[in-house]
């Protein structure tokens, strides 16, 4: 059996966390910037040294392409490489990386495929600076078209357009022009699962629905000593209330159901004066469609009630929104297969993280391979993956993919 090196994984790894590092150990790699260019530009860098054919799309995602003994549609693997602000330094990377280490022992060993292998970076999947997340895959699959996506501008108006210009990466390829024949995502889990239940592999079976809306509020701001509480029309008042809402709300639905308030800002933030606008984030994931469904439904019966209550004007922009994803089950099976087949232990799962393979899911069949994460810490520069369990799930991904490549 072909075997991957683990050490030169690790130390890819390392590479690539040096670029955007924060302390702490982690990355800030935000989508489109100075950093996230770097990055790019260290594993394209490889890329061409592994004698791939790189290609950039209109979106900015890259492709490594590796021959096959047939002109077929390839197999494909890949994740992405931007952070969030305070990232990790394996989600997404990990996928990335391990796929081009793929490719090296597939070089060194004087291996060829039946397929060609694809190793895929896409653009902006963390959706921390632009929305909506996993924008390069959703554009990819013609989920949302260029011109929408190019508009998409952060906090400051910047567009993504105007920032893949800016960094070089506006591509010439058409993004999604090479269908895949399948596509297999390795990531770390990001949650405390396996680690709880010291399993070895996470077999992802589906992806739970993702909701992201921006709320923002007007009041009135006024004299916090002078105003009594009747007066008040407090923009600040009903973003704490919907705080709590959720929270509540996750709980009673129980299940799957969370909900985050992750972004707040307040105007016009001081101690002393009733804030008059308002603007924070509401983040709902659940794996069942119709629960999600309620919970939004729920949750904007609350704003309504708490804004008519204070009269406080409330303005909503949904920010992304995407249904659960099923994986292909005969895909999934082979996931499985292969893990078991190094003797490793597997646990069938949801993903709770969005991901760039729901989206390949509507192009071709797709699975992804998760492997733990320490004390289910991500998007914290502490997310840490044993270095057993990174080379273990490299490893399943390469198995998979060979039997793909063979694959007629
Ligand atoms: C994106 O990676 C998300 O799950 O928030
Ligand atoms: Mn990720
Ligand atoms: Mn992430």
């Amino acid at each position: 059996m072909l075997r991957l090196d683990d050490r030169r994984l690790l130390g890819a790894l390392d590479d690539l966390a040096s670029i955007g590092a924060i302390e702490g150990g982690g990355c800030a790699r935000l989508a489109l910037t100075d950093e996230d260019k770097a990055g790019r530009d260290l594993v394209v860098g490889w890329m061409n040294a592994l004698g791939l054919a790189v290609t950039v799309d209109a979106i900015g995602n890259v492709i490594g392409m590796r021959a096959g003994r047939e002109n077929l549609a390839p197999v494909m693997t890949g994740s992405h490489i931007d952070t969030v602000r305070t990232g990790g330094r394996y989600d997404g990377n990990y996928g990335v990386l391990a796929g081009l280490e793929i490719v090296r022992a597939l070089n060194e060993a004087g291996v060829t495929t039946r397929r060609p292998i694809a190793v895929g970076v896409f653009t902006n999947e963390e959706g921390a600076r632009f929305q909506p997340d996993m924008m390069g895959s959703l554009v990819y699959v013609g989920g949302i078209g260029l011109n929408e996506a190019h508009a998409a501008a952060d906090k400051d108006g910047v567009s993504v357009g105007d920032e893949l210009r800016r960094i070089g990466y506006l591509g010439p390829a058409k993004p999604g022009a090479v269908k895949p024949h399948a596509f297999v995502e390795l990531h770390i889990e990001q949650g405390p699962i396996l680690d709880e239940e010291k399993v070895q592999i996470g077999v992802v079976e589906s992806v739970q629905g993702i909701s992201w809306t921006e709320y923002t509020v007007t009041g009135v701001s006024n004299h916090a000593g002078t105003t009594p509480m009747r007066l008040r029309r407090d923009a600040g008042y009903l973003a704490a209330s919907v705080n709590l809402f959720v929270r509540k709300l996750a709980w009673e639905m129980g299940g799957d159901q969370v909900a985050t308030v992750g972004s707040l800002a307040l105007r016009p933030n001081l101690i002393n004066v009733v804030p008059n606008r308002a603007v924070f984030s509401v983040d709902l994931r659940n794996t069942d469609e119709a629960k999600l469904k309620q919970a939004e439904a729920r949750v904007a019966a609350h704003i309504s009630e708490v804004a008519k209550a204070e009269r406080v004007e409330v303005e909503a922009k949904v920010l992304a929104r995407f249904e659960p994803v099923i994986f292909d089950a005969a895909l999934v099976d082979r996931v499985e297969h292969h893990a078991r087949a190094l003797s490793l232990t597997t646990r069938r799962m949801p993903s709770g993280a969005g991901h760039d393979a729901q989206m390949m899911q509507r192009l071709c069949p797709t699975a992804m391979i998760f492997v733990p994460s320490v004390a289910g810490l991500s998007h914290n520069v502490k997310e840490h993956t044993e270095a057993a369990d990174l080379a273990a799930g490299a490893q399943v991904l390469l198995n998979v993919m060979l039997e793909l490549a063979d694959q007629c």
